[in-house]
């Protein structure tokens, strides 16, 4: 079977509805079909600056937990976490040694992060990030990477980087195709919906988390930004809150965004359409949650989960990087 991989930050304690609609469930989807590859991204996670060791061991098994709590069967696929697998460290050093420096500061999601922590604050972890990124995908032979659409230059440069080396060494790597869902790629902020839903903005009532308290969400969604034009319509340009909210309704009510329009024809609809999103998502939320604290209620067992999915990652690893390390020419240990 071709291999997917994917992954996301342990950055916060909950994931949000964003990492769920655009990346998760198509995760799920996926799992039946590929050899599925999840790591929870831990390396990654230092380059945001500071974080205690505590918040980042929580968030590290809560990260896993939500992968399995969110439909990932960690029978058929391999759930494990970054720092466990050596091999990804190893390779992103080799990456970083073909990619020009110009073009790793032409990440608009380096220029946004290292701009808002004012320039400076950055480290330089945040600016090799997307080459350790590409060696967490290069290592399984992966064919298909599930993403939102903030990872899309990202896995443009894993391509690039991927076949610049088969083409400087010989064929090494595979290169993978960025798999990017059709309407929920990109869920945005509740109280700006012109930006991203995500985990670093300022004001926390754009985003939705999963393992938020229902009535929370509730709140937030009732309050969430539209306009006064007063008409269910879908125009992500001129009315892009309502957009957001279709495009939510349809991804966890199975309806097409079509049919919502006409089901919420007429005036003032918006609270209908507001309150009808609440319950869903609040039907989403709790079994996710019940889930995730069956989990956490016994770490021994997540663990032992994420020890067999390391185990299995390094059996994959291992080889491709054997195979780079040859290519190159570092000197085999005798
Ligand atoms: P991260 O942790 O920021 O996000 C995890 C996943 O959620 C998607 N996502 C969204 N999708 C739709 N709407 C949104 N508002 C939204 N916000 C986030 C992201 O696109 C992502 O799929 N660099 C990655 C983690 C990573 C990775 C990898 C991913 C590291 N190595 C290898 C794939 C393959 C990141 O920071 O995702």
């Amino acid at each position: 079977r071709p291999r997917i991989l994917s992954g996301m930050q342990p950055t916060h304690d909950s994931l949000h509805l964003g990492n769920y609609l655009g990346a998760q469930v198509n995760w799920v989807a996926m799992q039946a079909d590929f050899e599925a590859f999840f790591c929870v991204v831990d390396l990654h996670a230092l380059t945001g600056g500071q974080v205690s060791p505590e918040d980042l061991r929580r968030r590290t098994r809560i990260t896993a937990a939500q992968y399995i709590a969110g439909g990932i069967d960690p029978e058929t696929s391999t759930v494990f976490v970054q720092s466990h697998v050596p091999e990804h460290a190893q390779l992103a050093w080799i990456l970083n040694c073909i990619t020009g420096f110009g073009e790793a500061s032409r990440m608009t999601q380096f220029k946004d992060k290292s701009v808002r922590g004012g320039g400076d604050s950055a480290n330089v972890g945040l600016f090799t990030y997307p080459m350790l990124m590409a060696a967490d995908i290069l290592l399984y032979d992966t064919a298909a990477v599930p993403v939102g659409e903030d990872q899309r230059q990202h896995l443009e440069l894993t391509r690039n980087l991927a076949q610049r080396f088969n083409a400087r060494f010989g064929e090494t790597f595979v290169v993978p195709e960025a798999h990017i869902p059709a309407g929920t790629a990109k869920i945005m902020s509740l109280v700006e919906p012109t930006s991203k839903m995500s985990k670093s903005a300022e004001n926390q009532n754009g985003s939705l988390w999963m393992l938020d308290e229902p009535k929370a969400n509730v709140k937030k969604l009732k309050s969430a930004v539209t306009d006064t034009d007063n008409e269910v319509r879908f125009d992500p340009e001129a009315k892009p809150g309502i957009a957001n909210l279709l495009r939510i309704h349809a991804a966890l009510s199975g309806e097409s965004v079509e049919a919502l329009v006409e089901q919420y024809a007429g005036e003032n609809r918006y609270g209908a359409l507001k309150g009808d999103v609440a319950t869903l998502v609040t039907e989403l939320q709790r079994p996710f949650k019940t889930h995730v604290d069956e989990l956490l209620a016994d770490p021994a067992e997540l663990d032992a989960v994420l020890r067999k999915g390391a185990d299995r990652a390094r059996e994959v690893a291992s080889v491709v990087l054997e195979r780079a390390y040859d290519a190159v020419g570092f000197l085999p240990r005798a």
